[in-house]
């Protein structure tokens, strides 16, 4: 089982807090791995650690290692805009850019590229393919030139999936993706989750445990900042080794 992204040892936090507590975390590829746990245990801060966004906090520190096909990724001599064209990233609200159209905002997803973005046709074919992957052309061919701003939250949320893909990133971070969609909108995601996975990496982080149990190969439990347990999926919800995992899953928690 070879690691595309691992944490090792890393330990983070923003002033005098401590947020993350020295997990040591392999995602492996081509799985979906579940981060689950608590609000406020560092689910978010450890996503943001692994493509560097946590360090553009102001007073922002960590320690330990972010390794990137066992390579450190977060060197000096690393440039996190290309680390970040490899490592891409889905938030909670769908952020599409508002005012602009739908083609217009996926098509951002190549600023990432600089010399190498495609143009022209060869653009308007990577539009197009992206916006199949993620189910959307049927539903959008006809709507290019529409304000994204006005399609469904559902809709929303897979074309920013779709803007992710198209620097086409080796691994997607996603931050509770569907905690903003009705259940349909979430199903289409999920199945999307599911697809993806052939091709990449995924890592998710959600409250909602059936989703880690429907989506994911790997679930990650933190608390506290700390890693509890990480496992298969199945084994962390049937013969969880931790019995704060047990208590989590089973809903005794707290
Ligand atoms: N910029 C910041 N400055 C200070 N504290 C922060 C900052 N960002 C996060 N925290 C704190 O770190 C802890 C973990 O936050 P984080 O957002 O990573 O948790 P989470 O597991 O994603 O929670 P949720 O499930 O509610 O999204 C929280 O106590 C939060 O208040
Ligand atoms: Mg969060």
């Amino acid at each position: 089982m070879s690691a595309r992204l691992a944490a090792e040892g890393l330990t983070a936090g923003v002033g005098a807090r401590t947020i993350i507590r020295d997990v040591t975390l392999a995602f492996p590829d081509r799985q979906v791995t579940a981060l689950v746990g608590p609000s406020g245990c560092g689910k978010s801060t450890l996503l943001r650690c692994l493509n560097r966004l946590h360090e553009t906090v102001p007073g922002a520190h960590l320690r330990g290692r972010v390794l990137l096909d066992g390579a450190d990724a977060l060197g000096a001599g690393v440039d996190a805009a290309a680390l970040r064209r490899r490592v891409g990233m889905v938030f909670q609200r769908p952020t599409p850019f508002p005012g602009r159209w739908v083609r217009d905002n996926v098509a951002a997803g190549v600023a990432a590229l600089g010399a190498r973005a495609p143009r022209g046709a060869a653009l308007d074919a990577r539009i197009e393919t992206e916006l199949r992957r993620v189910g959307l052309w049927g539903e959008l061919r006809d709507r290019l030139h529409d304000d994204a701003g006005r399609l469904s939250g559902g809709q929303q949320q897979r074309l920013c999936v779709a803007r992710a893909l198209m620097h086409a990133p080796e691994i997607l971070l996603l931050d509770e993706p569907t905690a903003a969609l009705d259940p349909q909108a979430t199903q289409r995601i999920e199945e999307l989750l599911y697809a993806l996975r052939a091709e990449l990496t995924v890592v998710v982080v959600t409250h909602n445990l059936q989703q880690a149990a429907r989506v994911s190969d790997r679930t990650a439990f933190l608390l506290g900042g700390a890693l509890v347990e990480v496992d298969d999926t199945e084994r962390v919800f049937t013969a969880p080794r931790d019995p704060r995992t047990e208590a989590f899953v089973t809903g005794r928690f707290g």
